[in-house]
């Protein structure tokens, strides 16, 4: 038993959180990613640009980033669309670093930012929102189903859900890929068609089925680089061990993505009648 059934534990993610307001940490992700939006995933600012025309979203409308991390690409969205927004996480650390990011970018009256895991049900009323993301994050989550069902009752009709996969099996993986793949708690791999089905078996209308796994064979390389090039500042603060399975985690992430074996797709639903 057990394992499944425990909370879904973001320990690996401590490395990021815990130092993302840090300077060589900053340099890094403007490195990987071109621009600093403040994530901690595979999504880039031209990608969100990209993705934005989907939500639908502006002043006087309310989005939920469900596991939004640092809150740095929600809160783009915010000061892009004028809308409010609202982002949960499970990592403390993270939604420590989303607040202050909150502050600093002068969104912090139209950003709440609430430590939570998103496994369970969601402590906020029927149809509460316009729009829903989850970025990179569906993957830890074991319930995909429920996950999917909760997030359609806190949608409002004719609301967007969009959210991306990125660990789609789309090809043969060994033990040891796999391994390394899925080191940061729990994962969910699923065949690629599984994610459209629970969409679908929601009462959601699924309006864009995207591969967007480049970006993720991109950007995992190029931070693989950016870390690699700053070894030296980085061991002594990580420690030789964190630093090199992350590296690892860097190096197996980019090569599947690379090879079509693991790919991320992204999912834009709309929730229909009930008006
Ligand atoms: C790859 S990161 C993506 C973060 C953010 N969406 C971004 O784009 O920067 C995955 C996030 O999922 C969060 N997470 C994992 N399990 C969770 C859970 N059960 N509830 C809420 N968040 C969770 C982690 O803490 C982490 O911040």
């Amino acid at each position: 038993m057990g394992k499944s059934n425990s909370p879904p534990s973001p320990g690996h993610y401590d490395i990021n959180y815990v130092h993302f307001q840090k300077a060589l940490y900053a340099q890094i992700r403007i490195e990987a990613f071109g621009e600093d939006i403040g994530q901690n995933s595979w999504h880039t600012a031209e990608e969100q640009d990209r993705f934005l025309k989907w939500l639908e979203i502006s002043v006087g409308k309310t989005l939920l980033d469900v596991a939004c991390g640092a809150g740095g690409p929600v809160l783009r969205i915010a000061a892009i669309t004028g809308c409010s927004v609202v982002g949960i996480d499970v990592h403390e650390q993270a939604i420590r670093a989303a607040i202050s990011l909150a502050a600093e970018r002068g969104l912090a009256g139209r950003a709440d930012f609430r430590t939570a895991d998103a496994t369970g049900s969601l402590l906020f009323s029927d149809a509460s929102f316009d729009a829903i993301t989850c970025i990179d994050a569906i993957n830890h989550f074991p319930n995909r189903p429920q996950i999917l069902a909760e997030w359609t009752r806190l949608l409002k009709p004719g609301g967007r859900l969009l959210f991306t996969d990125p660990i789609t099996v789309s090809g043969p993986l060994s033990n040891a890929e796999m391994t390394v793949r899925t080191s940061a708690g729990f994962y969910l791999l699923v065949p690629h068609g599984y994610d459209e089905r629970v969409v679908r078996d929601c009462g959601l209308r699924l309006l864009v089925c995207e591969d967007v796994t480049a970006n993720m064979a991109n950007i995992a390389e190029a931070r693989r680089a950016a870390r690699a090039s700053r070894s030296a500042s980085l061991r002594p603060i990580e420690g030789d061990r964190a630093y090199d399975d992350e590296q690892e985690f860097l190096t197996v992430a980019a090569r599947v993505a690379r090879e079509g074996r693991l790919s991320r797709f992204v999912y834009v639903a709309t929730k229909t009648g009930g008006v």
